[in-house]
């Protein structure tokens, strides 16, 4: 008997399709196959693809028989290449960076890509143990039987290294020094002991490490030299131009909206354009004109919380309003972005509207806006 209502299964809509958040070699699938299919180059042993290929479907672009890779990474192609080479070397990759830079999201296209899987993940905190990055035991076992093969349990990175896969460690220097250490003898030897069993882990070719670090918490838990020398380290840059930074929000506020059935549109580009000014002029410290300084609050406007000041607006603007973005929309967010130390950036961002958004040609709504949502 069915419920009404209830339908045991939607025929045709995928697993995929009913994740709230896809790895990205699910969502992504159909551009991975048609780019192992055209990648006529070398591929490093242990790779889906070609080192090409692999930048090819970070930055987009087009492939002979007419399939459009879209672009995941918007910024220098050449940051990308270096990314890529890094993997197919000895030396494991570092991406560093402001918050909100796209590492998190370069790290797991990356091992979508070069591997197929990016779900070998650790995850930093300053409580991430050691047996988070060499391996654990599953005690039921291990008090039954003793210390054995099957009672060992292996971190993302030991199943990496034995299957010739992209491990990666998020936030890698919130980690404790001592446990961040124990990649050293992984990342030099490619060889993970287990001195409890007599034997070790020896990495497969294929086989390599993806690092994230927020520039931020520099001097947190820095990384040791020793580490340090394991890594190449590639800097992920804030957006160059606005332009640029328009374009990575409106993109990927699409690619949201569509999982949230969110109704899109070009008539919200307007608003994004607005926030990404404002989010860039406070950041800059100077308006787009060069004319006035502008004090710069503590938070770290990034493009990621554009994306997701942009993203509430629209649910805003869909479920209270006509569904099309307006000032009223975006403002809240943009406040609550802004105003992370209630004290002093309140003061630097009503400073912002009195000054910058009150004089401003056709932003009269949006200075109401700000008004209403300050008060
Ligand atoms: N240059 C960029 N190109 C493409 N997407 C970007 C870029 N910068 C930021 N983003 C977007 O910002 C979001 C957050 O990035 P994330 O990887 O979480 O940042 P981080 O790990 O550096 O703090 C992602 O959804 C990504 O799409
Ligand atoms: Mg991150």
């Amino acid at each position: 008997m069915t419920v009404p209502g209830t339908t045991a299964q939607q025929p045709t809509e995928s697993t995929a399709d009913a994740l709230l958040r896809p790895h990205a070699e699910d969502a992504f699938a159909d551009e991975l196959t048609a780019l192992a299919l055209a990648d006529d180059r070398q591929r490093p042993v242990g790779w889906r693809l070609s080192p090409w290929a692999v930048a090819t479907y970070l930055l987009g672009g087009t492939l002979p028989d007419g399939t459009v890779i879209t672009p995941k990474y918007v910024g220098p192609r050449r940051i990308v290449e270096v990314a890529v080479t890094t993997l197919a070397t000895d030396r494991a990759l570092l991406l560093l960076g402001v918050p909100g830079t796209a590492k998190t999201w370069v790290s797991e296209h990356l091992a979508a890509a070069v591997s197929g899987d990016s779900t070998l993940l650790v995850q930093g905190t300053a409580g991430t143990p050691e047996e988070a990055i060499r391996y654990g035991w599953n005690y039921a076992r291990l008090l039954a039987h003793g210390p054995s093969r099957d009672a060992l349990v292996p971190s993302p990175v030991m199943r990496a290294m034995s299957d010739g896969m992209t491990a990666r460690v998020e936030e890698l220097t919130r980690i404790p020094a001592d446990v961040q250490d124990s990649l050293i003898t992984i990342l030099s030897e490619k060889t993970l002991p287990v001195p409890e069993l007599g034997q070790e882990v020896q990495a497969v070719r294929g086989f390599n490490l993806i690092a994230t670090a927020n520039d931020r918490d520099r001097g947190v838990n820095d990384l040791s030299s020793a580490l340090r020398r394991r890594f190449n380290t590639v800097v992920l840059p804030l957006p160059a131009t606005p332009e640029a930074e328009v374009g990575i929000v409106s993109r990927r506020v699409d690619q949201l909206g569509r999982a949230l059935d969110l109704p899109g549109g070009p008539e919200g580009i307007d608003e994004i354009r607005r926030v990404v000014t404002v989010f860039r002029e406070l950041r800059d410290g100077v308006t787009t004109d060069g004319r006035t300084k502008l004090k710069s609050p503590s938070g770290a406007l990034s493009t990621a919380e554009a994306i997701s000041v942009v993203t509430n607006g629209l649910a805003l603007a869909a479920h209270f309003g006509d569904g099309v973005l307006r000032p009223g929309d975006v403002a809240a967010g943009i406040l609550g972005a802004v105003v992370r130390d209630p004290a002093a950036d309140r003061v630097i961002w009503q400073e912002y509207v009195e000054t910058v958004v009150r004089e401003r040609d056709g932003w009269k709504d949006f200075y109401r806006a700000c008004r209403e949502v300050s008060a």
